[in-house]
């Protein structure tokens, strides 16, 4: 289909939901911490709270009188899973003679401390007494599975966030079946069904999930059982609310697949958690990987580690945990409470050593120019709106470079000025008379590779694609279009939904280059390739964020901050009131994990609420725009003060064809800048 086609429908079709008024309020958004300092926790747990995440661990009730091992539990986590206590051995060792002391001294004492309980497990073939196993009537076993989960829900009835009600039900191997047991054979695959419906009646404030190991590498025969399954009980309205990955991994860490898992199952609309977590021999590398498949997506509530120290764990010859035989933090521990976007004490010397003071600040305040570039048409050239800016200052001019919108679809524009003063009166070169050509262009990104010498010009034609040129003042200087890809990647056709691919934006550090581009079903994704490679090479596509659509819309910008570690993400949203607005999160490594900077529509990035207009309020809509750099070249350094951002405005007044609206370029600046 023709693109242009496609651009005007899609535009078309977010009006129309705004036009009904089914907005969302971005589920995400969340009071900003106080400086960016105060988000960084020195504890597993305190640290995944600050992404509304928890970091749990196994407790043995046996365990509880040993001060070391209550020490860290009370210190380091905010949930926690009875180990054994909670299994039907343990709980209903013979028919109808319920036994939970052990159970109730674990919960009690997380009560105590705070924290929350995970329920583990219900429904299992393993752990399970032989009165249970031996029955061979499907009323009877029926009546002793239902009244089983009842009777230990009922227990702990709203004490417990997330109950495992069915564990370990898929076989290993390659049939994606269920495994063999009392419950399959006697009750068939209904089981299951029947197990979520009754847990549901028990204790409708728990979340349901199943639970399973070998579940992680996507490709998998029994992870896409478990997939169909949650699949089908979605489809038909089964009660589950999240997968369990147990996550026993052998020293190799997690499989490269493990977040698109995470993300897929995400996708069905369940949470997804990490509940068993062991490493043999705990590469600090491994546990990263781990961490961080959790935090890139947004419904990973939680990570759960399967002991204290290895002493404690049920592999204690593979030393698989965070802490050593006598309580102290390993290697992992420190690469696990990083990879939360946490810092340990050695980093936190290093940040003072390099005076982080530099760091942004979490909330902002912004004056407005009034409209600054608006279109200058000409006889083939009958644009309506200017948008999507990119800017560099280089060589004592700013070069803009911008969407052009018309009737006929989208194009690029460029345009140089000394000063901002002149920016209305500037020529501009409209860019389908050169190499770059006619048809579906839109959203520039322009920097200057300093291996290559050469300029590049990012922008979204269907594909993600890109001009250079040696001379960023010569307009007729750009190369025809090229695209990154061969095709769109695997991850984003199946999480695409019905809108559209838009946005790229590329940033290196010193070894890699990220491609970011948005859909609009709530995604931000992220490929990857080294610096040598560029612009070849861009593979390893991720979710790099999810939310509601509104709420993670387009226009992604990342940025680094100059003099500090840290990274800048900004990424449109649509308020409830309709109005385009820019959220904001910061990272200390472009693969992420981004933490909420100013991410609210109450503490926004930039919202018609933090920008002042001394020359009239001309737009409500602070929409997709530009950072005003410190540098010109692939790492897109910003400065940390007095920030300056280009954006697109309208009139608000203004209706009717998404193509035709006047949208217009102006500048903010930064007014509470305290550096
Ligand atoms: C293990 C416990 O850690 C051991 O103490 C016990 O002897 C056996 O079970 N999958 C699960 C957990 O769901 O319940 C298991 O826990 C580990 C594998």
């Amino acid at each position: 289909m023709n693109p242009l086609t496609r651009l005007g429908r899609r535009r078309a079709s977010v009006l129309s939901l705004l036009a009904v008024g089914a907005l969302v309020t971005p589920g995400a958004a969340t009071a900003a911490p106080d400086a960016p300092d105060a988000v960084r926790a020195s504890t597993l747990g305190a640290q995944a709270a600050q992404s509304g995440r928890y970091f749990g661990t196994a407790v043995a009730a046996g365990r509880l009188g040993d001060g070391t091992y209550t020490g860290i539990l009370g210190r380091e986590f905010n949930s926690v899973t009875p180990e054994n206590e909670m299994k039907w051995d343990a709980t209903e060792r013979s028919r109808g003679q319920f036994t939970f002391g052990a159970a109730d001294q674990i919960v009690n004492g997380a009560t105590a401390r705070g924290q929350r309980v995970r329920g583990h497990t219900l429904v299992w073939h393993s752990q399970l007494p032989g009165w249970v196993s031996a029955i061979r009537d499907a009323n009877t076993l029926r009546g002793v599975m239902n009244n089983h989960i009842t009777t230990v829900m009922n227990r702990y009835k709203g004490r417990i966030h997330s109950w495992d009600v069915v564990n370990e039900a898929f076989a290993d191997g390659g049939s994606g079946q269920l495994r063999s047991s009392v419950f399959r054979d006697v009750l068939g695959n209904g089981f299951l069904e029947e197990a979520f419906r009754t847990a549901r009646t028990a204790d409708p404030s728990a979340k349901l999930c199943y639970n399973d190991y070998n579940i992680e590498n996507w490709s998998d025969a029994k992870t896409q059982g478990v997939y169909r399954m949650v699949r089908d009980f979605k489809a038909r309205g089964v009660p589950i609310d999240c997968v369990g990955f147990q996550s026993h991994f052998g020293a190799g860490g997690p499989p490269s697949s493990f977040q698109t898992t995470l993300s897929n199952f995400a996708a069905l609309g369940v949470d997804v958690q990490i509940t068993e977590l062991d490493i043999a021999q705990a590469p600090p590398n491994a546990y990263a990987n781990t961490v961080r498949a959790c935090m890139n997506v947004a419904r990973c509530t939680g990570i759960t580690v399967w002991g204290i120290r290895d002493s404690d764990s049920w592999r204690s010859g593979e030393n698989p945990l965070l802490f050593d035989r006598n309580g102290n933090k390993k290697p992992a521990y420190q690469s696990a409470l990083t990879a939360l976007g946490g810092t340990t004490a050695a980093q936190r010397a290093d940040a003072r050593s390099a005076g982080s003071a530099a760091a942004l600040p979490s909330s902002f305040r912004w004056s407005s120019s009034g409209p600054l570039i608006a279109p200058k048409p000409d006889a083939t050239h009958n644009i309506a709106g200017i948008k999507d800016p990119s800017v560099v200052y280089y060589n004592g001019k700013y070069h803009v470079f911008a969407s052009t919108a018309s009737s006929a679809g989208y194009n690029l524009v460029y345009l140089s000025f000394s000063d901002w003063s002149q920016a209305g009166s500037a020529t501009h070169h409209y860019l389908d008379r050169t190499a770059i050509g006619t048809g579906y262009r839109a959203a520039p990104q322009v920097f200057y590779n300093t291996q290559q010498r050469l300029w590049y010009l990012v922008y979204q034609t269907g594909n993600a694609s890109y001009s250079t040129n040696a001379d960023i003042s010569n307009p007729n200087g750009w190369s025809a279009p090229r695209n990154f890809y061969a095709s769109m990647p695997d991850i984003i056709k199946q999480n695409i939904g019905n809108g559209y691919w838009v946005d790229m934006w590329v940033i290196c550090d010193s070894a890699n280059c990220y491609l970011f581009s948005s859909d609009d079903n709530g995604h931000l994704y992220r490929s990857q390739t080294t610096v040598g490679q560029f612009p070849n090479g861009f593979t390893n596509t991720v979710i790099a964020a999810q939310d509601s659509a509104h709420a993670l819309f387009e226009a992604s910008n990342v940025y680094k901050v100059q003099g500090s570690n840290q990274y800048l993400l900004l990424v449109e949203a649509i308020g409830s009131d309709g109005r385009r607005y820019f959220r904001s999160w910061t990272a200390t490594s472009l693969a992420g994990s981004w933490t909420q900077l100013a991410a609210s529509e109450g503490n926004p990035f930039a919202r018609s609420n933090n920008v002042t207009f001394p020359s009239g309020a001309w737009t409500r809509d602070i929409s997709h725009g530009e950072m005003i750099r410190a540098g010109y070249d692939q790492t897109l350094t910003i400065p940390a003060c007095k920030l300056q951002y280009l954006y697109q405005g309208m009139n608000p007044n203004a209706s009717g064809d998404y193509n035709l609206l006047p949208w217009r370029l102006g500048l903010l600046t930064q007014t509470n800048s305290t550096c």
